[in-house]
C-alpha cells in the first residue's frame, strides 16, 4: 500500500474508532464517559509506566486518549488539571534513589494523520515566519526516556523521566550501555558546559529482544510483550547481572538544562557536539523547511524505519532553533514546538479459525488464536497468543469472527478486535470452561497476587487456568525439555522430538530417569545412529557435574528462574539443605528479611514444592544418580560455585588496570565462562579498559562495543544483589500460590 493510501486508510480507521466510540457514548453522558476514560487511561498508564506490562496496543491507547481530548475540548467545563491528557505518565518505582530534573522532562503530543501534522505547522506559522520554520525530523525511538547529567564534563547520573519533575537514578545500568561517555572532552577548544542534561532514549534492538524471548520460550516462560517493556523491565531490574546479559543501546537527541545558557543555538549544533563527544545518534535526521518538506521526510522515514534494527514507533518533528522553541514555549505536559507523528501499525483482516489451548511446563493453559494465514508487516501470521481467558472476554472474540491483526511493536502478532459488522449471527461466545470440558482437561484457576506491592487480602485474582493433573505425558515432555535447556542442565540434542520419544517409549518419566538411560535405548529413537546415540548419552553424562544452581533451576519451581536459583545455590550449598530448609531460612535467603509480597509468593512456592512427596523423591533420585548436588567448600573447588556470568561473552583487555594484573583479569573472566581476545571486532561483547587505552578503545567506541573500567568489572563479578533488595524475578508470570 502506498504511504499516502495507508495514511488515509488510518485516517478512516481512526474516524471509525472515534465514531463507534461516539455511538457507544450515546448511553453515558459526556461527563460519565470522560470519567470512564480517565480511569481507564490511568489504569493503562500504571501498567505501561510502572509495571511495563501493557494489555492494549499503543494504537488503542492513543485512541482512548484522543477520544478523551476531543471530549474535554468539546466540554471544557469538565476539564481537569490532573487529567491524563495534561500530565506525563509516572515511571517512578520503589527502591530507586530519586533526583529532580533541572529542566522537567515532558511528553509529546502525537498524531497519526498528516492533516493534523499540517494543523500543528499552521499553529506555529502564526507565531514565526515561514522562512524560519526549519524542522528536524527524527525517528521516534520506542524505548524508555532518559536524561544523562554531566557536570564539568563528568558523568554524574542517568535518570528516567519519572513523573517529569523527578526521576529514578538508573546510573548503574548505564555502564552496560554502549556509547554513554564517562567523560566529555572539549572539542575544538570550546569549553565544556558546567552542567548539561542530555536527553535521549534507552532501547533494545529487535534481534536482542527476539533472542531473549526465544530463550524464555525454550524454558517454557511467557515471552515479553515488546522491546520497550523489556527495556523498562531491564533498567528497573534490581539485578545488575540480568541487565548485563540483556544488551541495551541508547540514542540521544535533546537538551534539558545547560549552563551556560546559549551554548547551543540549534538542535543541529547540539547533534554535532553530541556526536563529537561520542554519543550515539540516529543516522536519519531530516532537515526540512516548512510543513510540506517535513511531511516528505516523515514519509521517507516511514519506509526506512522498516529496516532499522531498533524499534521505532514514529517520527518526531521539532523546530531546530532553540530560540524559536523558547518563543513558542510549552503546555503543561508537552512542548508546542514539537510533535510526534506515529505510524499506525500495519493491520490486516483475517478469520479466527479456532481458539486452541496450549499447556506450558507448569501446566499453565494459554489460549491461542489459530488464524487464516495473513501477511502483516512483512511476515505471514497464522497464530497469536490470546494471553488468558479474561483477554478473550474483554475483546469478545468468537470462533469464526473476522478479526483485525497487528504486530505489537511490529514484532509479536496480536488480535486487536473483531469486525462487528462481519460477525455471524450464530457466533457463539467463547467459553473457556466448555472448551476445557470438551478436551477433557481438568483445570483450576489459582489465585494470584495482582500487584505484589499491595499484599492485602482481596488484591489477588485468578488470571490463568492450570491443569490439575500435573503428571501427564505432555507435561513430562515439557519438563524434560526445560530441564535440559541452556539455563538448566544444558544437555545438547534433547529437544522436543527426543523428549517426546523418551516419554512415549516409557524410558523417562522424571528428569532423574534420564541418568539411567542406556545407549541401547537411545539407539531405538527415531533417526538415531551410533553417533547420535553416543552424543545424547555423553551429553547426559556431562550434565551430572553441572553447577548446583542449574539443577535447582531445572526443578521448575514456579517463579524460580536462573537468578533465584543462583541465590538459593549460594545460600544453601546443597540440594538436600534446600529441600529441608525452613520457611525463615528460605525467606532470609531470598529477600534478606524484606517482607515483600512477591518474596512471600516465592517462599510459598518453594516450600510447597518440597512438601510434595514426589518432588522430595526426585531430589533423592538426583543424589543417587550421582549428580552434583552440592557446592564444595570454598577453597577446595572454586569453579563449582562460580557463577558463569560471562558465558558466551568475548572480552578485550586494553590499557593498564589500576589494581588488577592483566593475567588475573583474564583468569577471572575465564572462570566465569568468558573468553579473552586480543582484538576488538563486532563480536566483542565488552572492552575492559584501563589507563592509556589506545586504539582498541577507539575501535570499541566506533563499533559501539560496551566499554567498562576496572571498578565496574569488579562490581560485576563481586557480591551480587545489594542488601534488602530481591532481584527482579525473570519468571514473574508464574508467581502462583499453590
Ligand atoms: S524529542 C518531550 N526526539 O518520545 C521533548 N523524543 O512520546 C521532546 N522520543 O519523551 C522530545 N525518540 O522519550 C524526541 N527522536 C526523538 C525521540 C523522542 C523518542 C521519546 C521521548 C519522549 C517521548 C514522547
Amino acid at each position: 500500500m502506498s504511504p499516502l493510501l495507508r495514511f488515509s486508510f488510518y485516517g478512516i480507521a481512526v474516524s471509525f474508532y472515534l465514531f463507534s466510540a461516539l455511538i457507544s457514548m450515546s448511553t453515558p453522558s459526556p461527563e460519565k464517559r470522560i470519567e470512564q476514560l480517565r480511569k481507564e487511561i490511568a489504569e493503562h498508564d500504571e501498567r505501561y509506566y510502572r509495571n511495563a506490562a501493557p494489555v492494549i496496543s499503543d494504537f488503542e491507547y492513543d485512541l482512548l486518549k484522543s477520544e478523551l481530548k476531543a471530549l474535554e475540548s468539546a466540554h471544557p467545563e469538565f476539564s481537569r488539571e490532573n487529567s491524563p491528557t495534561k500530565i506525563v505518565g509516572d515511571d517512578r518505582s520503589r527502591g530507586f534513589e530519586k533526583f529532580s530534573h533541572r529542566v522537567p522532562m515532558q511528553s509529546l503530543d502525537n498524531t497519526y494523520s498528516e492533516g493534523e501534522f499540517l494543523d500543528f505547522c499552521a499553529r506555529i506559522a502564526k507565531e514565526i515566519p515561514a522562512d524560519k520554520m526549519r524542522f528536524l525530523v527524527e525517528p521516534k525511538i520506542d524505548g524508555v526516556s532518559v536524561s544523562y547529567t554531566y557536570e564539568n564534563g563528568k558523568f554524574v547520573r542517568a535518570l528516567t523521566r519519572g513523573n517529569g519533575v523527578e526521576g529514578d537514578d538508573i546510573s548503574r545500568h548505564v555502564v552496560n550501555i554502549a556509547g554513554v561517555p564517562a567523560e566529555l572532552k572539549p572539542i575544538d577548544g570550546k569549553p565544556l558546559p558546567k552542567i548539561v542534561e542530555i536527553r535521549g532514549e534507552i532501547y533494545m534492538r529487535t534481534d536482542e529482544f527476539l533472542r531473549i524471548n526465544a530463550e524464555r520460550e525454550a524454558e517454557g516462560l511467557e515471552p515479553f510483550a515488546n522491546p520497550r517493556n523489556l527495556t523498562a523491565g531491564t533498567i528497573k531490574s534490581q539485578n545488575p547481572e540480568e541487565s548485563v546479559r540483556r544488551r541495551l543501546g541508547t540514542f540521544v537527541y535533546g537538551l534539558g538544562a545547560c549552563e551556560p545558557a546559549g551554548t547551543f543555538a540549534t538542535l543541529s549544533e547540539l547533534r554535532e557536539m553530541l556526536r563529537a563527544w561520542g554519543f550515539p545518534l540516529t543516522d536519519f535526521c531530516g532537515n526540512a523547511l516548512g510543513g510540506d518538506a517535513a511531511t516528505e521526510k516523515i514519509r521517507e522515514l516511514g519506509e526506512l524505519r522498516k529496516n532499522y534494527p531498533f524499534p521505532t514507533d514514529g517520527a518526531v518533528i521539532k523546530l531546530d532553533s532553540l530560540a524559536l522553541q523558547r518563543k513558542l514555549g510549552e503546555k503543561s505536559n508537552a512542548p508546542r514546538w514539537a510533535i510526534a507523528f506515529k505510524y499506525a501499525p500495519e493491520q490486516a483482516e483475517t478469520t479466527l479459525r479456532a481458539i486452541t489451548l496450549q499447556i506450558g511446563r507448569t501446566g499453565k493453559i494459554t489460549p491461542v488464536a489459530e488464524l487464516e494465514p495473513v501477511e502483516v508487516a512483512g511476515t505471514t501470521v497464522s497464530r497469536a497468543t490470546l494471553h488468558n481467558e479474561d483477554e478473550i472476554a474483554r475483546k469478545d472474540l468468537r470462533v469464526g469472527d473476522r478479526v483485525i491483526v497487528e504486530k505489537a511493536g511490529e514484532i509479536i502478532p496480536q488480535v486487536v478486535r473483531f469486525v462487528p459488522e462481519k460477525r455471524k449471527p450464530d457466533a457463539e461466545i467463547f467459553s473457556f470452561e466448555n472448551e476445557l470440558k470438551k478436551l477433557g482437561i481438568e483445570a483450576e484457576r489459582p489465585l494470584r497476587l495482582i500487584d505484589p506491592a499491595k499484599p492485602e487480602k482481596g488484591t489477588e485474582r485468578a488470571v490463568a487456568w492450570y491443569v490439575k493433573e500435573k503428571d501427564t505425558p505432555e507435561l513430562r515432555v515439557r519438563r524434560l525439555i526445560y530441564f535440559s535447556g541452556k539455563t538448566c542442565m544444558d544437555i545438547p540434542n534433547l529437544g522436543e522430538s527426543v523428549a517426546t520419544q523418551l516419554v512415549e517409549r516409557g524410558f523417562v518419566k522424571t528428569p532423574a530417569d534420564l541418568y539411567a538411560l542406556t545407549f541401547e535405548q537411545a539407539l531405538l529413537l527415531e533417526k538415531f545412529k551410533e553417533k547420535s546415540a553416543k552424543n545424547l548419552i555423553d551429553g547426559i553424562e556431562a550434565s551430572r557435574s553441572r553447577e548446583l544452581w542449574r539443577l535447582i533451576n531445572g526443578l521448575g519451581i514456579p517463579g524460580i528462574g536462573e537468578e533465584y536459583a543462583k541465590i538459593l545455590a549460594k545460600k544453601f550449598r546443597s540440594l538436600s539443605a534446600l529441600k529441608n530448609a525452613t520457611e525463615d531460612e528460605v525467606r532470609d535467603a531470598l529477600i534478606k528479611g524484606e517482607k515483600s509480597a512477591k518474596g512471600s509468593v516465592l517462599v510459598a512456592n518453594i516450600l510447597a514444592f518440597f512438601e510434595k512427596e514426589q518432588n522430595r523423591e526426585l531430589c533423592e533420585a538426583f543424589v543417587s544418580a550421582g549428580l552434583n548436588t552440592e557446592i564444595a567448600d570454598a577453597g577446595t573447588d572454586e569453579s563449582a560455585g562460580t557463577e558463569q556470568i560471562f558465558e558466551g561473552k568475548i572480552f578485550v583487555l586494553t590499557g593498564t588496570l589500576p589494581s588488577l594484573k592483566r593475567d588475573d583479569a583474564k583468569k577471572m573472566i575465564e572462570a566465569r565462562g568468558g573468553k579473552v581476545s586480543g582484538s576488538v571486532s563486532k563480536k566483542t561483547s565488552c572492552v575492559l579498559a584501563g589507563d592509556e587505552a589506545g586504539s582498541k578503545l577507539e575501535k570499541a567506541r566506533e563499533l559501539g562495543v560496551e566499554v567498562i573500567d576496572e571498578a565496574e568489572f569488579l562490581r560485576r563479578i563481586g557480591e551480587r544483589a545489594p542488601e534488602n533488595s530481591a532481584p527482579e524475578n525473570s519468571a514473574s508470570d508464574e508467581l502462583l500460590l499453590f
